[in-house]
């Protein structure tokens, strides 16, 4: 049997493009090698979101490049947002790479490979198709995650993202229920919907099959057997009253949102072509709250931003303190070639600034998750159990409808939803032990 080593770089989107490289390669026959030096396919999956993603993956094609170098029968594929950037320079820059495709040809994969066995064919062309619907190898039984659509049609002048991954494209509804279906069947409990932009899911399809992102998640979460749906991420700008609604009144839907705010700064937010300004984000915040009031909200914010001042910074810091944000992602400002700010706007923020900004950035951010994680200790929360804790096996550790993961002890099946008594927490973790299950009364 042929064997391969698949390293993945880059966010859920690509994590998810993986599970199907996996599952596709297992249905043509390779099996997984735990290492390079023992492999035949060396695959990578890439992102190019900033130019540390670059770097980091620059490294690891280095060893790919020693071993074709000692091993020439070896194929190198690399796929994902990096290839599809470099897609008219990757073969003369590294002539060792065999195979290149870019994050909307998952599905081509096992076709590019047979043609490389067959003969060495120099270039390839990106046709950017649709691969929701290639089958899949989940790293946990319980969970699973779903593409709704691929693309964004966002114009963020700071990102790359529209430019590898195309223009935004919905998944029909029923290719997305019959999914969900599938995974129901095979255990799942949890699915999280993955696209650039769920929000503005639908609006492209055709006006007969057309629904909203609040009327598929509602019928997601209607799935017999799928007990928590999650979605990442939405964009602050597209988040309608339904969708808020769908919240507050159907159980399934948790209560988190992802709701990336980039910069507290009005005049920031403008020239990151995010259209909305800090004021419309805090009423959004607000509408959130009214109707969900404990709802965790968590966000990504980039610091050094071209132009970005230290009063820009500064309401960059009170909006995490305003909103109260149960955790961050944070990220110092990459210029990205072919972007609007990449292009035309001076990276103009010193380095020693930027780190500045982003330690205290993130000062602020653990002091801000670590008060509102804290609300939890004293209460009992429904933990959906992942298994082992990685920390300490001797405990179970699980996820709170929070996002929040507890660490707990006590004997629970992985899979299963159970009540934990919430004990301590920090900023990122609460602990805890398995609560006893309530009798029916009149059970002995
Ligand atoms: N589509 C998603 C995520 C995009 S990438 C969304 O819009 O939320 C994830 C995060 O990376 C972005 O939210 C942004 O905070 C960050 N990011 C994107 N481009 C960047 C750049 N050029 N430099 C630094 N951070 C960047
Ligand atoms: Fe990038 Fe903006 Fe699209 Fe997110 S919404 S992927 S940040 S362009
Ligand atoms: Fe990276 Fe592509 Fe995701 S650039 S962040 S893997 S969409």
């Amino acid at each position: 049997m042929p064997r391969y080593h698949l390293t993945t770089f880059g966010c859920q989107m690509n994590a998810h493009d993986s599970e199907r490289m996996h599952g596709l390669l297992g249905s043509l026959g390779y099996e997984e090698a735990p290492d390079r030096d023992g492999a035949d396919l060396i695959l990578f999956n890439t992102c190019t979101i900033r130019g540390s993603a670059d770097e980091r993956f620059m490294g690891n094609l280095g060893e790919a490049k020693r071993i074709k170098r000692e091993r020439p029968d070896v194929v190198v594929a690399v796929g994902g947002c990096w290839a599809q950037s470099q897609k008219e320079s990757v073969f003369r820059d590294f002539p060792f790479v065999d195979i290149a495709f870019g994050p909307g040809e998952v599905n081509r994969l096992g076709e590019l490979l047979a043609r490389e066995r067959i003969q060495a064919v120099g270039a390839f062309t990106f046709d950017g198709r649709f691969s929701g619907d290639l089958p899949s190898l989940r790293e946990r039984p319980h969970q699973a995650w779903v593409q709704i659509s691929v693309g964004c049609n966002c114009v963020c002048s700071y990102c790359i993202v529209p430019s590898v991954r195309g223009r935004e494209s919905s998944r029909p509804v029923e290719g997305v229920l019959d999914e969900v279906h599938r995974q129901a069947a095979d255990g799942v409990v949890e699915v999280t919907l993955l696209g650039q932009n769920v929000n503005s899911y639908g609006r492209d399809l055709p006006a007969s099959s057309r629904a909203s992102f609040a009327d598929l998640l509602a019928q997601v979460a209607a799935v017999p057997g799928i007990e928590r749906v999650r979605y990442t991420s939405p964009h602050p700008k597209d988040i309608r009253d339904d969708v808020i609604a769908v919240h507050r009144d159907v159980a399934e839907v948790c209560p988190h949102i992802h709701l990336p705010a980039q910069s507290g700064s009005t005049r920031v937010l403008k020239a990151m072509r995010r259209t909305y300004d800090r004021d419309r984000y805090l009423a959004l915040v607000d509408r959130i709250r009214d109707a969900v009031p404990d709802i965790a909200l968590t966000t990504d914010l980039i610091v050094g931003f071209p132009g970005e001042t230290d009063e820009d910074f500064a309401d960059t810091l009170s909006l995490v303190q305003t909103v109260g944000y149960d955790g961050a992602y944070t990220f110092v400002y990459s210029p990205r070639p072919g972007t609007e700010a990449g292009e035309s706007m001076d990276d103009d923020v010193a380095p020693e600034v930027k780190s500045e900004r982003i330690a205290a950035l993130i000062e602020v951010v653990q002091q801000t998750a670590r008060g509102r994680l804290a609300r939890h200790v004293g209460s009992v929360a429904p933990v959906l159990v992942e298994g082992v804790s990685r920390t300490d096996d001797s405990r179970m550790s699980g996820r709170t409808g929070h996002n929040v993961t507890v660490n707990f002890s006590g004997d629970a099946t992985p899979g299963s939803i159970v009540p934990v008594a919430i004990e301590a927490s920090t900023s990122t973790t609460l602990a805890g032990t398995l609560a006893a299950v309530a009798q029916p009364a009149g059970a002995a």
